[in-house]
């Protein structure tokens, strides 16, 4: 059997003394898009920082392609092959797009911004040399998920991606994450609250509610009761 290429086991955390993640085990197969989703407060953010050892766990295993990330500091991943865009995208507003997306390389050895990063965000070529805070919010999502990719990663992990944006970017960021997913065989773990982007974009979902994983399965087993359960607010 082949090694997923993330696989949670057992995993806690806590803030102090409050114990937000219980027990997780979560697994990516290697080429799927899995979407986590909870309502707010569920412990999702707390579990993609953990993974990515912005966070300390208390116990349990995180393994990467069959590495054990836990206890390895923040920076191997990057150059292990997951890239990380963070819920409220953290680009840097005074640097330009360029600059944006080599500080991404500087997280690993790569050397130059592949063609295909500015392929994809045609958008990011074209404003190559604007500053990042003066992008629209929808196009500073896409400097973010660009970002991850120019070390050209094997999963990318995305902390909704959607927050924020209009229509019209959002259609174009699925479309990203569709073709990187599906074309370009990039594994995705994504957070996702919205119902109809998680259906048409993610191939499997993971639900967390108080910081427990409660149910996951192919996208088409996400039925109204788990929604009225444990998503809707
Ligand atoms: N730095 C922190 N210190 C203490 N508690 C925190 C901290 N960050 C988050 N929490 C708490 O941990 C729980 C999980 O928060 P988290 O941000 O992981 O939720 P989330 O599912 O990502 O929510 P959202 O959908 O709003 O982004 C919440 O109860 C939150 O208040
Ligand atoms: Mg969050």
């Amino acid at each position: 059997m082949t090694e997923p290429a993330l696989r949670i086991l057992g995993l806690n955390q806590y803030y102090g003394e409050s114990h937000t993640l219980w027990d997780i085990d979560l697994e990516v197969p290697r080429g799927a898009c899995v979407c986590l989703m909870g309502r707010n407060g569920m412990g999702k953010t707390t579990l993609l920082k953990t993974v990515m050892g912005l966070l300390p766990a208390r116990s349990g295993s995180v393994r990467f392609e069959g590495v054990e990330l836990l206890g390895r500091p923040v920076e191997h991943r990057p150059r292990l092959g997951i890239g990380y865009v963070p819920q409220g995208r953290d680009i840097f507003p005074l640097l330009t797009v360029e600059e944006n997306l080599r500080v991404g390389l500087a997280a690993g050895r790569g050397r130059r911004v592949p063609d295909r990063v500015y392929e994809l965000f045609p958008v990011l070529a074209r404003m190559r040399r604007r500053r990042g805070g003066d992008l629209s919010g929808g196009q500073q999502q896409q400097l973010a998920i660009a970002r991850a990719l120019v070390l050209e990663p094997r999963l990318l992990i995305l902390d909704e991606p959607t927050e924020g944006i209009q229509p019209n970017i959002v259609r174009e960021i699925g479309a990203v994450i569709r073709r990187l997913n599906r074309e370009l065989g990039l594994t995705v773990l994504l957070v996702e609250q919205k119902l109809p982007f998680a259906r048409r974009n993610a191939d499997r979902f993971v639900i967390l509610d108080k910081g427990r994983v409660v149910a996951d399965g192919p996208m088409p087993e996400l039925d109204d009761a788990l929604v009225r359960d444990h998503l809707s607010v």
